[in-house]
């Protein structure tokens, strides 16, 4: 008998959109319906005290209580780890209760943590008031200078901490170089990629033990949730999941529900971020009245020869600086944009701006705002996939206006 013609051979490893839209999840579903339900429960129930004691001894995978997880949240989680090429995930209300939830997780009295010093000032807060309130000592290092990382360990260093690229300068970390000082000391290493995505950098693959993501950007990416994840092995994580079960830091079962819809889209979106990004960035560094543009796409960009070794493509986040302006004058550039909304956050489809100093630093002294690199004439500019020339057009309509 002849032998049936064989199949197509599946490719090796499927591509990223083929990723966002199937991983994680049952091809057959509940009802038969095509996307995932909502499971709006905050408890699940028990046939019998047999049943119970099963689920208890392990002997049964289930749900129990929703603050312990979520059977949509399975299905997001296994697509986030497959996203970053990671073995597990684990899903949280926010991208802060995730970095809260792993440093809590991971410290204790007497641990410190060294971190870049460029980076998101709610987390820089979190480690220098807080952990500091439970005897875990903070050191800052400036960003991307390996060797005063390396000389700021110590025998209780536990955890080195960076994001990349950073927010809001966009510097880009050298992440083999970050990873072998961690393993030259045995600590492990935090990257914050929330502005790098899965799509653009691959922390795991270069060794990093937890990959961080507040996906309220980028992977919701429609500016209408928040949440936030880890990326790491089951073993790395499972403390971590046991005390998220305790912070019930977790994420509303509608809440997954439009995580799980916005990261069908997620590489697709992200062309058009880069795409919107790279323009914008080379507009406003040929543009008379600006004096700085930060975006790792740029050539002369400090970190542009290890961005594009590490990266595919350099995000939708652009910050340049106005040419000779004060925060006042800075602000009417902001106020004289049309397209972009003023707001904090960045990632989603719709395009946000802001002043660091007005949005995020307000509160500080000029003297922290200079230590953290925030100069008043900054403008944060969050590229949605709206047409480029659209927002080219809008920026220099707004940069001519003032
Ligand atoms: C780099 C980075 N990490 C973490 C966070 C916190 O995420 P969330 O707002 O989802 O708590 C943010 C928020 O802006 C961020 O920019």
């Amino acid at each position: 008998m002849a032998e049936k013609p064989s199949a197509a051979p599946p490719a090796a490893r499927p591509g990223l959109s083929t990723i966002a839209v199937h991983a994680g999840e049952d091809r057959q579903k509940l009802g038969d319906a095509m996307t995932d339900p909502i499971f709006c429960t905050s408890t699940y129930t028990f046939a019998d005290t047999r049943a119970a004691i099963d689920f208890i001894e392990q002997k049964q995978p289930r749900e129990e209580y929703g603050r312990y997880g979520n059977p949509s949240e399975k299905v997001v989680e296994r697509k986030l780890a497959a996203l970053d090429g990671g073995e597990a995930a684990l899903l949280f209300a926010t991208g802060m209760s995730a970095f809260v939830g792993l440093l809590m997780a991971r410290l204790s009295a007497g641990d410190e943590v060294v971190f870049f010093d460029e980076c998101y000032h709610r987390s820089r807060e979190f480690c220098t008031k807080h952990l500091s309130r439970f005897g875990v000592r903070t050191r800052q290092v400036p960003a991307c200078d390996y060797d005063a990382m390396e000389a700021a360990i110590t025998p209780s260093t536990k955890l080195l901490i960076s994001e990349s690229p950073t927010n809001p300068h966009l510097s880009v970390v050298d992440l083999e170089r970050f990873v072998a000082i961690g393993r030259r000391h045995k600590i492990e290493t935090l990257i914050d990629a929330t502005l790098g995505t899965p799509y653009n950098v691959r922390p795991l693959e270069a060794g990093v033990d937890y990959v961080l993501h507040s996906a309220t950007k980028y992977l919701g990416g429609h500016n209408d949730l928040l949440a936030g994840a880890i990326i790491a092995t089951t073993e790395k994580l499972e403390p971590i999941r046991k005390l998220r079960g305790i912070m019930g830091a977790i994420s509303s079962p509608h809440n997954i529900y439009l995580l799980e819809r916005g990261l069908k889209t997620f590489p697709l979106r992200m062309e058009q971020h880069n795409r919107n990004g790279q323009a914008v960035a080379e507009f406003l560094a040929s543009h008379p009245r600006i004096e700085r543009v930060y975006y790792p796409g740029l050539a002369d960009h400090p970190y542009h020869q290890i961005a594009r070794a590490q990266m595919r493509g350099f995000g939708g986040l652009v910050t340049f600086a106005v040419k000779g302006a004060d925060w006042r004058a800075t602000a009417r550039v902001v106020d004289a944009v049309r397209l972009p909304r003023i707001g904090p956050s960045l990632g989603g489809v719709e395009s946000l701006i802001e002043q660091p100093l007005v949005m995020s630093y307000y509160e500080c002294t000029p003297e922290e705002r200079r230590r953290f690199g925030i100069a008043d004439n900054m403008i944060r500019l969050s590229c949605g996939v709206e047409n480029t020339e659209d927002l080219i057009a809008d920026l220099a309509q707004a940069l001519d206006a003032v």
